[in-house]
């Protein structure tokens, strides 16, 4: 099937791309296009063009998968030239999504009109690019200096609605009349005649930039393209035209040349691979779920229950004590209201919200649940009991689910009668905040639990990914490699301060000492001062706990900001002391080999083991759950990008057993 057709409308050719599933400029759309505008230039009788498209979106940029492809004629910037030089004007007529070479598209036609649904954007940014056929030189010119650099580099897409007021487009159609509209908007423009953007002085200068960079400091910390698009923005006010073409063209050239957007690409498909499960029936019908019970009003149970209601789905909250319901319940309401004292929902929303919310002292009230979610107490033993109580509780057919972290799933689906409907459902803390999802598949979870889990993550807008039954899932088992070895450092001579910084700067939000204070030291700790076993005893026996009494690995203040504690310090080194060990300078590099590349290696033994589909899927964890830096790709990305033959040498320096399939690889 060609994907670009023409359509004759009298004297307006119409030009419609179909090219599914998101109308991207594949290189024979490229071609259908620049041959639609030649059709029209060499018809007399056609007075104006109409380019739309078929399907759910308009062009929703260029075609991603190309970009590691030898490249192929036409360039998208010969047939945007083409438009853009057309003597017959030519209209974009917009619905869905116009994004990235989409947008730049429309941007080469004379007038757009929109569907009022419809968004329009230069996302690029989050592929770690910018705008390459055009967008930061022409939209400043259409929209402003100042728009035009917040587009470019935040990458969010405006409502058609905000388009209009910003000059991005010029009418609004119906909803349902855009084809019809565009005709008749192309045949008003006809004495009109074409206006090209790039013929438009630019709008505003560049002074309000250094404030957007000041403004985003922290956001944009290690990444390069939301700088490289301001200062294409920014060339465009100094350069004419052309020559603002050729910086953006180096510009971007740079970018995809380099890692960061090579990673950032992964995961736009690693996220979307994430949510397919190998070698189940594609026709699988799903559970219907249309209340959730959660168990547990704690931090978990609150925030996982916070996910359903803002999606509008009926949850019952169960606690033991009135005590505790009444405490988690007042905590949603609270995270509610501060939520819509920013404005991001209206309060007659977050009244909706919390009617949906049934608190309950009993499991009984869970009987009519179709899925149910156990947040409690992490031990196994509480965990069977709960599940016990379930089996007898639920109707048929309900879901099961444990929010353990740790736990054998496959244990706890045998205390019921049902294993098949038992499934882990892993969030991350704040629950209602963190994207991720370990849905943790059993040894007997039914095909269509597992892709019910999988459904309900997406849902309530999870990124989730499947993982196999093992201590601690995928996230949480590799982050365990990393914790022991970074505290047999500080017995070598590192600190605390030291080993975090390197995971900082290495783009991590924290490090390993800092993540322990915030979730707290003195969990699962024996609670006797005179046993000292550990660092960890150590600072505990001296009342140190971390951020939630304000002094841990770090002093906190009021603010729970840390700095280095003199009085943490000297307690690792009395422990220190007793350790026998020579104390030495530890290099930032062999805190990398000793913290990060055993994470790697855990990977691999991870995907020997089948407790993770793909090294992607392990990617997508560490990013959506524990702030891996996107722009290195997730840790076996990065594993690959660091090089297979320089981490098992370094592992094996270190005398860290190998996975067989790194060694393989090296
Ligand atoms: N190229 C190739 N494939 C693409 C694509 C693209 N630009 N955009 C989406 N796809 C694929 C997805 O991989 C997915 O494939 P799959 O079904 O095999 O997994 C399929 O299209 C559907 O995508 P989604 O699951 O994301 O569908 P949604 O309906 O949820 O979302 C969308 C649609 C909003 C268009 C979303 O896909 C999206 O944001 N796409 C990327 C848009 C983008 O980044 N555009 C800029 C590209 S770079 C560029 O244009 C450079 C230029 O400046 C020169």
């Amino acid at each position: 099937m060609q994907s670009v057709t023409t359509q004759r409308h009298d004297d307006v050719l119409v030009i419609i791309v179909n090219n599914p599933p998101v109308n991207a400029l594949s290189w024979h759309v490229r071609q259908g296009l620049k041959d639609g505008v030649a059709e029209a230039l060499g018809d007399a009788s056609v007075k104006a063009v109409v380019i739309r498209c078929d399907g759910s979106t308009f062009i929703a940029g260029a075609d991603i998968t190309e970009f590691t492809q030898a490249p192929k004629e036409p360039a998208l910037g010969d047939t945007l030239d083409a438009m853009e030089t057309s003597s017959k004007p030519i209209i974009a007529a917009i619905h869905g999504t116009a994004l990235g070479g989409g947008l730049e598209t429309t941007l080469c036609c004379h007038y757009r009109i929109a569907e009022p649904s419809a968004k329009l954007g230069v996302p690029e940014v989050k592929l770690g690019l910018l705008p390459g056929a055009g967008g930061t030189q022409r939209l400043p010119r259409l929209v402003g200096v100042e728009a035009a650099a917040a587009m470019c580099a935040g990458g969010d897409p405006v409502p058609a609605a905000k388009a209009l007021e910003m000059g991005l487009v010029d009418r609004l159609a119906g909803e349902d009349s855009l084809a019809a509209d565009a005709i008749a908007f192309a045949r008003e423009m006809i004495a009109k005649g074409p206006r090209a953007t790039r013929d438009l002085p630019v709008k505003g200068d560049a002074s309000g930039i250094e404030a957007i960079k000041a403004a985003n400091a922290r956001k944009w910390k290690g990444f390069d393209a939301p700088y490289a698009n301001l200062a294409c923005v920014e060339a465009a006010t100094r350069l004419p035209f052309d020559e603002g073409m050729a910086f953006e063209r180096t510009e971007f050239m740079k970018l995809m040349m380099g890692s960061q957007s090579a990673a950032q690409r992964h995961m736009f498909f690693a996220e979307r691979q994430a949510a397919k499960i190998d070698g189940l029936a594609k026709d699988i019908q799903l559970r219907e779920i249309k209340k959730v019970g959660v168990i547990g009003a704690g931090t978990m149970g609150g925030g996982i229950s916070m996910n359903f209601l803002a999606k509008g789905i009926p949850v019952t909250i169960v606690e033991m004590v009135q005590e505790n319901l009444d405490r988690g319940v007042g905590v949603i309401r609270k995270n509610y209201e501060a939520s819509a004292a920013k404005g991001r929902f209206t309060s007659e929303q977050v009244e909706a919200m919390m009617g949906a919310l049934t608190p309950s002292l009993s499991l009984d009230d869970l009987a009519d649940c179709d899925l149910v979610i156990e947040a409690v107490y992490e031990s196994m033993d509480v965990k069977k009991e709960v599940f016990g109580k379930l089996d007898a509780i639920c109707k048929p057919g309900a879901i099961l689910a444990s929010n353990t972290s740790y736990l054998d799933v496959d244990e706890i689906a045998a205390a019921t009668s049902r294993p098949q409907d038992v499934v882990g459902m892993h969030f991350f803390s704040p629950a209602n905040v963190m994207k991720l999802l370990e849905v943790v598949r059993g040894a007997k979870t039914a095909d269509d639990v597992l892709s019910t889990a999988m459904a309900t993550g997406k849902r309530i807008g999870k990124v989730a990914v499947v993982a196999g039954v093992c201590h601690g899932f995928i996230g949480n088992r590799m982050l365990s490699t990393r914790q022991a070895p970074a505290m047999q450092l500080l017995l070598e001579g590192a600190t605390p301060a030291q080993i975090d910084k390197v995971h900082t700067d290495f783009g991590m939000p924290m490090g390993p000492f800092q993540m322990s204070d915030l979730a707290g030291l003195d969990i699962g700790w024996h609670r006797d001062p005179s046993k000292i076993e550990t660092i960890r005893d150590a600072l505990c026996a001296a009342d140190r706990f971390g951020q939630k009494n304000g002094k841990g690995f770090y002093d906190y203040d009021a603010k729970r900001v840390g700095t280095e504690s003199p009085e943490a310090l000297a307690i690792i080194e009395k422990f220190r002391a007793t350790s026998n060990l020579p104390k030495r300078d530890i290099s930032d590099q062999e805190i990398i080999e000793r913290t990060l590349y055993p994470m790697v290696n855990e990977g691999y033994k991870i995907l020997e083991e089948g407790k993770a589909q793909r090294a992607s899927d392990i990617d997508v964890v560490w990013i959506y759950g524990y702030g891996w830096p996107v722009y290195r790709g997730g840790p076996m990305f990065w594993g690959a990008l660091e090089g297979e033959g320089k981490i098992v040498e370094a592992l094996e320096r270190h005398g860290i057993a190998v996975a067989d399939s790194l060694k393989a690889k090296a």
